[in-house]
């Protein structure tokens, strides 16, 4: 599993996540032992919070959006095994979901959606799998699969950067957050290989 690293080793001048270091030097600095604090003002308008906030609706969206499609993606699957994880799944979405919600708030911004066309198409190309396979094949389960890690993957991505950016800007409380969602994500796509390579994919390789 490709875990990142919680180190601030990039591009950042500014030493580790835990310093309250403004990048812009301002006078009104104020220390705070385990949460950065910055200037607010200084904070929400600079054009990488900008991003941030814009990269949490886009998951925002995104989150709520695999919310519905795991759903069906449950009632589509063959195998009691796929449908489970599925549900589980989809539980601990709607912890991602409540999460992010908690993310918005410890950066004073309002939860918001932000059409994410990337989760879209994933999304769809997982609801063609569904009508392109047979109902009640392994092969569908196989093609299942491989869809769900697709938006698994996306999520991971998406996590990964959005934490390493949030400790970078010293919102440590948040960076945590998108760290435990991230393991989550990391978990799943661990899982569903599992139950892929355990009997799935090779009782759809005997299917004609
Ligand atoms: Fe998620
Ligand atoms: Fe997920």
């Amino acid at each position: 599993m490709a875990t990142k690293t919680l180190d601030n080793k990039d591009n950042s001048t500014t030493g580790t996540g835990t310093s309250s270091t403004s990048t812009t030097g301002s006078s009104k600095k104020t220390a705070s032992v385990d949460n950065a604090t910055v200037d607010k003002n200084e904070m929400s308008n600079s054009p990488l919070h900008k991003f941030f906030v814009s990269a949490l609706k886009d998951i925002y969206y995104a989150e709520n959006a695999i919310i519905e499609a795991l759903g069906k993606m449950q009632e589509a699957a063959t195998t009691e095994e796929l449908k489970e994880a599925f549900e589980d799944h989809q539980l601990q979405t709607q912890k991602h979901v409540s999460r992010l919600e908690k993310v918005f708030k410890l950066i004073n911004e309002t939860p918001e959606k932000k059409e994410c066309k990337a989760i879209k198409g994933i999304i769809e190309e997982g609801e063609e799998i569904i009508k392109s396979t047979e109902e009640g094949s392994m092969t569908r389960d196989a093609a299942l699969i491989i869809a769900a890690q697709k938006v698994e993957h996306y999520e991971i991505a998406t996590y990964g950067g959005l934490a390493q950016l949030a400790i970078t800007m010293g919102h440590d409380k948040a960076a945590d957050l998108l760290e435990k969602t991230l393991q989550e994500e990391e978990d799943t796509d661990y899982d569903l290989t599992e139950i892929a390579e355990t009997y799935i994919n090779f009782d759809a390789e005997q299917e004609d």
